[in-house]
């Protein structure tokens, strides 16, 4: 007898396989277990069986209405949870789920648009290392050791011979020792000096300039910084070329642009100048031109040096330079 109750059990499980939809689900939960149900009637009945039959066949036929009613509400929550899905899937009047976009971070685009406007003038990028080595960082551009031009650079050694590049202006030195002039290139990237207060950061970026030819000027010099600055900044901003020293140039200049706040009259940034130094710059100084092999009588040059973050700061008007770097995405949204 237990054979039939087991059958009756096989069968509404194959059925339900078979169902699809939720109302041939309910129709079979009412076909099992309803008050005419097949489970129901053989319980109804048991009564009809000998009697050492019947504790076991009743509890078994207990088994079985409870499995097929978990059954049955599991096909059916099943079969819900779809639907829910589906509706959600097609629902086109909702607003699409946006990915958040990044922006692109005030340096990069700085860096980017100097490289562009010197790309213009007909420049090509060159790129070196930041752990660089004595020799490129500093003796090889004339700064000998026990100089007190180390001094204006507060250096991170790494071991007695390798530091963290100062400057990017050993990659000049790489690049002329790897080829011969015409030079005309820029070479952006990361800088490290043990500094770091409002306007300095430990790490920060610099973009390098190189030109070398037979019979480059100070005039040269003075045309492609004038052109840079009228396209960084605009071009009714007066510049002007200020006598320094760098061990690698002579003569050296730092070049000052017109305050882009005041405009030359004298406020809070420009300490009442109404000048704002933005760069380095001079003719490359001949016994560096001697450390890379090329001919001094033949040859001159001139090259400059920036801090990218000192531009970014001079365009946007930022005056703590900790900003581009904390990452805050309210700062960096509104650029
Ligand atoms: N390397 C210098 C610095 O970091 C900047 C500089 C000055 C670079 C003059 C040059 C240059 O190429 O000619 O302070």
């Amino acid at each position: 007898m237990n054979e039939e109750i087991e059958q009756i059990r096989q069968q509404a499980l194959s059925e339900l396989e078979q169902a699809g939809d939720a109302d041939s689900i309910r129709a079979l939960s009412v076909k099992y277990l309803g008050r005419k149900g097949r489970v129901t009637g053989f319980l109804r009945n048991i009564s009809e069986l000998p009697a050492d039959q019947r504790p076991a066949a009743g509890k078994r036929a207990n088994e079985i209405k409870r499995e097929l009613e978990s059954a049955f509400n599991a096909a059916l929550n099943r079969l819900s949870g779809q639907k829910e899905e589906e509706k959600q899937a097609i629902d086109v009047s909702l607003p699409g789920r946006q990915a958040p976009l990044g922006t692109m971070h005030p340096i990069t685009r700085v860096t980017r648009l100097i490289s562009r406007v010197f790309e213009r003038m007909g420049f090509g990028i060159a790129e070196g290392p930041e752990v660089e080595s004595d020799y490129y960082n500093f003796e090889a551009l004339n700064i000998p050791k026990n100089h007190p031009a180390r001094d204006m650079q507060d250096t991170f050694y790494v071991s007695d011979n390798v530091v963290l590049r100062t400057h990017t202006s050993p990659i000049q030195v790489r690049y002329m020792e790897s080829r011969q002039p015409p030079v005309r290139v820029i070479a952006p990237g990361k800088v490290f000096r043990c500094d770091s207060d409002l306007t300095h950061t430990p790490m920060f970026h610099q973009v390098e300039g190189l030109v070398v030819d037979e019979k480059v000027s100070f005039g040269d010099l003075k045309g492609t910084l004038t052109a840079f600055v009228h396209q960084v900044f605009d071009r009714h901003t007066s510049l002007r070329f200020r006598p320094s020293f760098f061990p690698f140039t002579e003569p050296s200049a730092e070049v000052d642009i017109q305050c882009v706040i005041c405009r030359g009259s004298g406020c809070k940034v420009c300490s009442d100048t109404g000048w704002l130094e933005v760069l380095g710059c001079g003719m490359v100084h001949p016994a560096v031109f001697e450390n890379v092999g090329y001919d001094t009588n033949r040859y001159s040059g001139f090259a400059f040096g920036m801090g990218v973050e000192r531009i970014a700061m001079l365009k946007y008007g930022i005056n703590d330079i900790r900003m581009f770097f904390e990452n805050d995405i309210r700062f960096l949204r509104q650029f």
